[in-house]
């Protein structure tokens, strides 16, 4: 009967300290700050906004001293080490390649694009510059996760077959210019939150030969609710995500040994059961740590400072490839839906 590990998630205060400028202070941008200065010694120094009231309102909130209206200037800031990009998904590429090309590390939210090949046009253009560049998938730098991590490296839950996660927010206010309903800005649940069931499986499973993809389009044309099954050989991974209810944010992964379940909700900071291949619970884990919820965007933060000062331009964790395969799962899943690429969206 395999039992569960420690984790081996470092303490995100230990990380060395590096100088954050925030691109695009709105909901997760505050979020994020707040995590780094609660839980890390990050130093956040600057804030750029395409408004001076709220960058400066930002600033005032989170005790920035640097205050930049327009990204251009926060990006050549040189008391900047490493640039957080929070802007509607659509504006990553562009954001990106601005900050990269100034000579910064990026930390990018989630989706890193929104298609696979901007994904990979960003990571390219990162290597070559020899900065730093990774998406934001936070739930893979939890302590939980590393848990899951070590019994799939180990083997412990034997062949694995089935890996299952949901993540349907809730009914998305109705307004068509908001950036989850809006085409334009890369709206849809599958850009949102099937970056997280899409990454559970392919985490769990490795990359899918095979994707389907089932669900319905609202009136602004974006998947408002969608089912994707991902087949790695003979292993099924299934993701259920929407925005016109919520389900109930688990997450498994299902061996011939064992499986484990992570509790709601999975993305977050939390617990998990290991049960045996009878059914029975064989081992139980909890969070001791107390960074729920988006307090959690901490540890990504500082696994992001520890890969900047080794000088390596990705974590191993959540590695270029991965971010793109896992778009390459949503460009495929959107497709089959009927959301087509808007126009911009080339590589
Ligand atoms: N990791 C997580 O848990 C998590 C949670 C929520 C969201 N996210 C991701 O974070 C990103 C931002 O989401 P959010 O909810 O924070 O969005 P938000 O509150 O709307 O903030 C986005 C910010 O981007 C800037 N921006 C630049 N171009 C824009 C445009 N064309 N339209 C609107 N805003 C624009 C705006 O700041 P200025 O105009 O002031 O520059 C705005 O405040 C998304 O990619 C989302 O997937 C991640």
């Amino acid at each position: 009967m395999p039992l569960l590990p420690a984790t081996r998630t470092p303490d995100p205060a230990d990380a060395p300290v590096l100088r954050w400028g925030v691109l695009g202070p709105g909901e997760i941008a505050g979020d994020f700050v707040a995590a780094l200065q609660r839980h890390t010694r990050q130093r956040v120094v600057a804030v750029g906004s395409r408004s001076a009231e709220r960058a400066a309102a930002f600033a005032a909130t989170y005790a920035v001293p640097n205050v930049h209206v327009g990204y251009e200037a926060l990006v050549a800031d040189p008391e900047v080490d490493v640039v957080y990009i929070a802007t509607p998904h659509s504006e990553h590429t562009a954001n990106a390649l601005l900050a990269i090309a100034a000579g910064k590390h990026v930390l990018i939210e989630k989706p890193v694009a929104v298609t696979a090949d901007l994904a990979g046009t960003i990571f390219a253009a990162a290597e070559a510059a020899g900065v730093f560049a990774m998406e934001a998938m936070w739930t893979r730098f939890l302590p939980q996760t590393d848990v899951v991590a070590q019994l799939l490296e180990d083997g412990a839950l034997g062949r694995l077959s089935l890996a299952t996660a949901d993540f349907a927010g809730g009914p998305a206010p109705r307004d068509p210019s908001s950036r989850l309903l809006d085409p334009a800005q890369g709206g849809g649940a599958l850009l949102d939150l099937g970056v997280y069931v899409a990454w559970w499986s392919q985490f769990t499973l490795g990359t899918p030969d095979a994707v389907t993809a089932r669900g319905a389009l609202g009136p602004t044309g974006v998947d408002e609710q969608a089912t994707l099954l991902l087949e790695a050989g003979e292993a099924q991974g299934i993701g259920v995500v929407g925005l016109r209810g919520r389900t109930a944010w688990r997450a498994s992964v299902v061996g011939a040994a064992g499986r484990v379940e992570v509790d709601s909700p999975y993305w977050a900071a939390s617990g998990l059961t290991l049960f045996g291949a009878d059914g029975a619970v064989a081992d139980r884990w909890e969070d001791p740590y107390g960074r729920p919820f988006r307090q959690g965007l901490c540890y990504e933060g500082a696994a992001t400072a520890r890969a900047i000062v080794e000088g390596r331009t990705g974590c191993p964790e959540h590695p270029a490839e991965r971010a793109i395969a896992v778009l390459e799962t949503l460009d495929a899943a959107r497709h089959e839906l009927g959301y087509a690429d808007p126009p911009g969206w080339t590589a």
